[in-house]
């Protein structure tokens, strides 16, 4: 565990020791897909990525120069091809500049991974991956690494509505059983991702696990759920992250009585554990500069400072 463990590969575009003067540094995003106004895919090539990739982890990127550090997680990767895939949401400045500018042919600034720790994928016999909204996208390689494992898999996918649903196709090819839900009932059942852990659970008395990932408010919501049948139930925490090695702290989060990173620890952890009171206050420390540097660069798109 930790920034040290031998066997994390970490890599970078920019500070690659393996990179070689007559490599291109660049990232290449070689597809772009969007899923709705706010949602959108890009996979770019990185075949050294691609190889070292396991679920569960994440890249920090910096789509621009002088663009922030985010961090998005490895929603899926391709080692043939030599190709990751991120699934981004529009919230922000440096979200919302991606998807203004990051197109099929442009490239990304710098992309460092994977990181964190890979979610563990251990013999459990029947599962359930559950995916709220984006979080459809990160469970997706836990679902078929269990798949592939052997697991009787479950999905639980849960949207607003049919027409923000992403990777039906995805899903359908590695779970056994799949359950749609969403809040205004117009595909699959009309209720929430924790109605469709219910269903599975009475259907099912043998569960082993739930993998829940979504906003923290709907992974408490599920952890609640399992809690009284003592379903293991792990989920992937999204605190916010400066430098994603276990150096600056802004990470911690409460898991139990101890105090733990997510970019090292995580960030995957036990949800019934997880203090996620603490996670969702700690989540809009930054809400205020958040809003003007969103503000400041809406008002320079505006002005036609930004292309
Ligand atoms: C491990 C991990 C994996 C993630 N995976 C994805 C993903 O696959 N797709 C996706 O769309 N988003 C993902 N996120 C969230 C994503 O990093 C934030 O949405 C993004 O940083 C927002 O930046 P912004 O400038 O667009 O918005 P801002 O206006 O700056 O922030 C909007 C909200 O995003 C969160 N946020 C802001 N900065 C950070 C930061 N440095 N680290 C984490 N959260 C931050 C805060 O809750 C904030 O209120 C992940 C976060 C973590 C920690
Ligand atoms: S982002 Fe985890 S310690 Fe800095």
């Amino acid at each position: 565990m930790g920034a040290n463990s031998s066997d994390r590969a970490v890599l970078s575009d920019t500070i690659d020791p393996m990179h070689r003067d007559d490599e291109d540094p660049s990232v290449e995003i070689v597809a772009r897909e969007d899923f709705s106004d706010l949602t959108f895919l890009l996979e770019f090539r990185h075949p050294m990525m691609a190889k070292a990739a396991k679920p569960g982890q994440f890249v920090i990127v910096i789509p621009l120069e002088h663009g922030e550090r985010i961090p998005l997680t490895i929603a899926d990767f391709d080692r043939d091809k030599g190709t990751i895939t991120l699934v981004v949401q529009a919230v922000g400045k440096t979200t919302k500049e991606m998807q203004q500018t990051c197109r099929t042919g442009t490239t990304l600034f710098s992309v460092v991974g994977p990181m964190g720790e890979p979610s563990h994928i251990g013999d459990a016999g029947k599962v359930i991956c559950v995916g709220g909204g984006l979080g459809a996208a990160p469970v997706f390689p836990q679902a078929r690494a269990f798949k592939e494992n052997g697991a009787y898999v479950i999905g639980v996918i849960g949207f607003r509505n049919k027409d923000l649903v992403f990777w039906e196709d995805k899903f359908r090819k590695y779970c056994d059983e799949f359950i749609i839900c969403s809040d205004d009932g117009s595909v699959g059942i009309k209720g929430l991702v924790t109605d469709g852990i219910k269903a599975a659970m009475e259907k099912h008395d043998d569960i082993d696990e739930v993998i829940a990932i979504g906003p923290p408010i709907m992974m408490k919501a599920c952890a609640e759920t399992t809690r009284p049948n003592a379903i293991k139930t792990t989920v992937s925490l999204n605190p916010i992250m400066v430098d994603g090695t276990g150096m600056c702290g802004g990470c911690r989060v409460k898991v139990g009585e101890r105090m733990q990173f997510a970019c090292v620890d995580g960030p995957d952890f036990d949800g019934h554990q997880v203090d996620f009171d603490d996670l969702m206050s700690r989540l809009k420390r930054f809400s205020e500069e958040e809003k003007l540097a969103t503000e400041r660069w809406s008002e320079a798109c505006r002005a036609g400072k930004v292309s």
